[in-house]
């Protein structure tokens, strides 16, 4: 089956086509094409995502990367056997714009449909080994279930127990910001432009690097609730009246803000996934969201599953962020259940708040 994947849920204007065979442990699959048109250079002038502009620059996007990836692919439309998009959580008028690219081919081509929770997207990204084209057919890392998946976006933060690929319940989420938000954030106030999230993992590495002595000390907000939720939104307000209390804001407290706020925002974290861990018994532990892209925090990830002696799943390069390939698998996987008696429901909505549990 060859099915185009789409994903419009940010700034990220994204398709893959992604041919795949059998189902269950027989999975096969072969990344045809897989495009990822960022965004990013302008919406930093609003210092955060501008729907409207979003959703205007995908409209303008969708069709030439079309054009583009069939090329990539080398196949032509008529060949495309299914498709995938992304119906929510995201901005809502950027998800119309996938959805209804995806109805228009749809409707001209008369094949299934799938909508697709992009968080569900994030956590099938951590099975693919490869994010490029590739030639011959390749099987996705074992799944080990029960699995424990830790969502850590720019949107969502969220403990998830997976019995089986579609059965999640949400075990612990945050009360307030989200950890990209939180990096974001606080990356704002010291000056750096949006998304700020890398540049503070940049600055908190040359800190490490150069073993510069702590002078400053962030809460660890929840790190002792008895439960497995977050809030990142104290700590945000404590770099604010550090930086208010701080007569002049020299690169070096820069750094050093940088580092300790990337260690408060990592020991909570891995507390919180280390109580999940110690809680039940998981087969797997997936890390997905594009805030993995932080070094620190995938080591972090390592060692605690090295103590645990849980395998690890982590996406590989290319797939932290928002992509279209994650969208494509989880169709697919849908598509080749063959317990799945969907065929794609006619009529998709953008659904903003979307929850895996929905
Ligand atoms: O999953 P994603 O690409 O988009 C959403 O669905 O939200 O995540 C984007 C978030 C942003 O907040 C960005 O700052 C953060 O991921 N991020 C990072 C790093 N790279 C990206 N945060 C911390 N360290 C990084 N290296
Ligand atoms: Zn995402």
């Amino acid at each position: 089956m060859v099915i185009l994947g789409i994903e419009t849920s940010c700034d990220e204007t994204a398709l893959c086509i992604l041919e795949v065979k059998g189902h269950g442990e027989n999975f096969e699959y072969k990344i045809r094409g897989n495009i990822v048109h960022s965004q990013i250079e302008l919406h930093k002038e609003y210092g955060g995502i501008y729907p409207a502009l979003a959703k205007r620059e995908h409209i303008k996007n969708l069709p030439i990367l079309f054009e583009q990836i069939k090329k990539e692919a080398g196949i032509t439309e008529k060949e495309i056997e299914a498709i995938a998009v992304t119906e929510g959580p995201g901005l809502e008028p950027a998800l119309w714009t996938g959805i209804a690219f995806a109805e228009e081919l749809k409707k001209l081509h008369g094949i299934p449909l799938f909508p697709i929770n992009h968080m569900e997207g994030h956590i099938v990204s951590t099975l693919l080994s490869d994010s490029k084209p590739h030639l011959e057919f390749r099987k996705l890392k074992p799944f080990a279930l029960p699995a424990l998946a830790v969502l850590l976006s720019g949107g969502h933060t969220e403990i998830v127990d997976i019995q089986a690929l579609g059965a999640y319940k949400v075990i612990g989420r945050t009360r307030d910001d989200a950890v990209g938000e939180a990096f974001d954030k606080v990356a704002r106030m010291l000056g750096f432009s949006y998304p700020g999230g890398p540049q503070i993992s940049v600055l908190a590495e040359q800190t490490r690097n150069e073993n510069l002595p702590k002078t400053i000390t962030l809460p660890r907000p929840m790190i002792h609730s008895k439960d497995l939720n977050f809030s990142f939104a104290g700590l945000k307000t404590a770099v604010l009246y550090l930086l208010q209390n701080t007569p002049v804001i020299t690169d070096e407290i820069k750094k050093e803000i940088s580092r300790e706020f990337e260690d408060a925002v990592t020991e909570v974290i891995i507390s919180k996934t280390k109580e999940a861990l110690e809680a039940a018994e998981y087969g797997t532990l997936v890390i997905g969201g594009g805030v993995i892209a932080n070094k620190h925090i995938r080591e972090a990830f390592e060692k605690l599953a090295s103590h645990f002696t849980i395998p690890l799943y982590l996406p590989v390069s290319g797939l932290s962020g928002d992509n279209a390939l994650m969208i494509a698998l989880a169709g697919a996987l849908t598509a080749t259940n063959p317990a799945s008696k969907t065929k794609g429901p006619s009529g998709i909505k953008a659904r903003g708040n979307l929850s895996l549990e929905s």
